[in-house]
Parts: C-alpha cells; structure tokens; sequence
C-alpha cells in the first residue's frame, strides 16, 4: 500500500522523543563534523530561544508528505540564546549557528476548537548550519527519527530555495517578528528582498519620522503591492492612530483618523475615534461635526455588541459637547 510510505515517515518521526533538555556544552560545538558531513540531532533544542512558527510554511520533506496526505502542518524555528543575542548586535549570524525547523501537525478539531489550529505530534525535524567548512557557507539536514543526518547534496531544493528567498543570508529572518525590525536596522537584509507588508508599528514609526504624507503613501504602496494585507484593515490603521495618541502625537493622530474616516466613511468607529481625539485636543467644533457622522453611520450598522458599545460613546460624545 502506497500510503504506508507516509506512515512509516510518520512513525520515524513521531518516535524521536521530546526529551528534557539537556544543558548546552561542548555538544553544542562538536554537532556537525565536516569530515564525515554527519550531524547529531540536537536534543535539547526545546530548550533554545523560539524565534517563530508558521503554519503551512514549510517545505522540507516532512511537511510535503503531510500537505500530500492533507494534513496541515505547523513549524517552529529554534536558535541557540547566544546565537540570537549575537544577532541582536550585528543583524548577522554567528558562524556555526545551528536552526532547528521542528515540523508538527496542525490539528483543528477536538477540546474547544472549532475555527482554530494546534499544534500536536512530531512529524519531522530538519536543521540548517552556517559553516564556513561547508561549499557555499550553509548546510542544511533532515532527520529521521533519533540517528544523525548526512548533509544533504547541494542539489536538494532547500539551498536553491533559502538563497534566493531567505532575506537574512540564507534564512527566512523575514519571519521572526523579534528579530526582522534589528536586520533592518542593521541594514542586513539582502538588497533585492521582495519584502513584507509594514505593520502598524512600522507605518506609525514612519508618520513620526518624515510626517503623515510619507506614511501615507507606505501604506498606500503597501497596499497596491499586497491588496491583502491586514495593514489595508480599519483595525490594524486605527492601532497606528492610537500608537500615535499615546506618543503625544496629536496633529498627527488627527491625520491618521480622518484618513480612517475618507477610507471607511461608513464605519461608525472610524468616525467615533476622530470625534475622542478631536475632543481630547480641545477642537470641539470639528468633534461635534465627528460625532454627527459616527451616529449617521450607526444607524446603518449591523445590531450587536459592537454597535451598543458604539452607540453609547457617541450618544454620551454628542451630549458632552452640546
Ligand atoms: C520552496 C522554499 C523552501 C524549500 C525548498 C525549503 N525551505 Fe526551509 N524554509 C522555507 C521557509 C519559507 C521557511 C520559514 C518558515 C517559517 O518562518 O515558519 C524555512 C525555514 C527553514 C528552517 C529554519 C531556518 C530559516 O531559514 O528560517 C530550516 C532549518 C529549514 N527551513 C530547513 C530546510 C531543509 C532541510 C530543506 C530541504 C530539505 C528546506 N528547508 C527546503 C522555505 C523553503
């Protein structure tokens, strides 16, 4: 039966135990032998510092089998602390850094669940070293079960694909949130990086550096770039107008809720958000004319929680500044 082949995979995998962590020595350092390619499995890697997991973002073997079979899969990638704390300083990896992408099914049912997805068994682990001893400075691995790893050939699809889409060296640094912001600053990303769309963080940090207009337009790029991203949402650009309210940066908060308002005109909340920071600046003329907007806008809003939470600010807004 042609479909043994995944369980047997499966089975392999699932065996390698999550084993208590073993503190990092000398182990550490003696991993990978260049002279054999060979590299141990690194055990107590549960214990390294979690940089970031995806779900259906991997691409080694493990995880194709499983998306073949149709199971979906999440992945996590773990460095050594004082690898990441050597990055944190140079926006580059330390020679010898050691990834570890663990590949676990991503279940979405049982318990409580029903929209979300957990992670649950080990269905495979692969690693990838920077080493200069290697052709090419990186190698990458896929164990199999609890035995150490041959190098895979440099003809295996992980090279070709980390080189040319990893955005840090050879690594998908473009995915850890904690340490994508310290390449860009470090100015480590490789030039032609494809990019990612900004985060509010991203957007309110550009308003406060060269003014609204340049934030706008990064949006507005953003936008015309990936039409998808949760930056085009009122939820994520309201977030930058509140980012910039509790920096005491009012004029330019204002800015980004009328905005919010000349995107979503018919979004009470838009509306009701101009109206607060207009009245906390003392412009109570234009967070009356706010206010009127948001309560025409509620009358065409959907029943619910967030229509009766809506309807009492600016009720309450309106008789405050009659
Ligand atoms: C088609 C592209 C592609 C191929 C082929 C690929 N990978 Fe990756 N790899 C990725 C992406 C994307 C991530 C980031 C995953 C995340 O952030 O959740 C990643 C992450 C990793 C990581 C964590 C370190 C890092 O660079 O972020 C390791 C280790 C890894 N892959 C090993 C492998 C191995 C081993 C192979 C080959 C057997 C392989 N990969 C093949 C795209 C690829």
């Amino acid at each position: 039966m042609k479909r043994c082949t995944i369980f047997v995979v499966m089975a392999a995998c699932a065996s390698t135990p999550d084993k208590p962590a073993a503190p990092a020595t000398r182990a550490t350092v003696a991993r990978f032998d260049p002279a054999t390619s060979v590299m141990q499995p690194p055990r107590d890697y549960r214990s390294w510092t979690f940089l970031t997991s995806g779900f259906q973002m991997s691409y080694g073997p493990a995880a194709l089998a499983a998306q073949a079979g149709g199971v979906s899969t999440y992945d996590s990638v773990f460095v050594e602390a004082a690898n990441v704390a050597a990055f944190e300083k140079t926006g580059v990896w330390p020679e010898g850094t050691t990834f570890v992408l663990e590949i676990r099914t991503a279940e979405h049912t049982g318990s409580i669940v029903t929209r979300g997805h957990y992670q649950t068994e080990l269905l495979g682990l692969e690693a990838e070293i920077k080493d200069a001893r290697i052709p090419g400075g990186w190698g990458f691995f896929a164990f199999e079960g609890d035995a150490p790893a041959k190098r895979l050939p440099g003809t295996a699809a992980c090279y070709g694909c980390h080189a040319a889409s990893g955005a840090v060296e050879n690594t998908f640094t473009q995915f850890y949130p904690t340490l994508f912001p310290i390449a860009k600053a470090k100015g480590t990303v490789r030039k032609d990086f494809v990019g990612i769309p900004p985060g509010a963080a991203e957007v309110k940090a550009a308003i406060v550096l060269s003014g609204f207009a340049a934030g706008r337009e990064l949006i507005d790029a953003a936008l015309a770039k990936w039409p998808e991203a949760t930056l085009g949402t009122e939820l994520v650009l309201n977030r930058v107008g509140y980012a910039l309210v509790a920096d005491k940066k009012i004029d330019l908060a204002l800015e980004m809720f009328a905005d919010i308002a000349r995107r979503w005109p018919d979004s009470a909340n838009a509306w009701d958000s101009l109206a607060e920071t207009y009245e906390a600046a003392g412009k109570l003329d234009d967070a009356r004319a706010a206010t009127e907007k948001g309560l025409a806008a509620l009358a065409r809003m959907a029943p619910g929680g967030q229509r009766d939470a809506l309807d009492k600010a600016l009720h309450e807004r309106a008789q405050r500044l009659h």
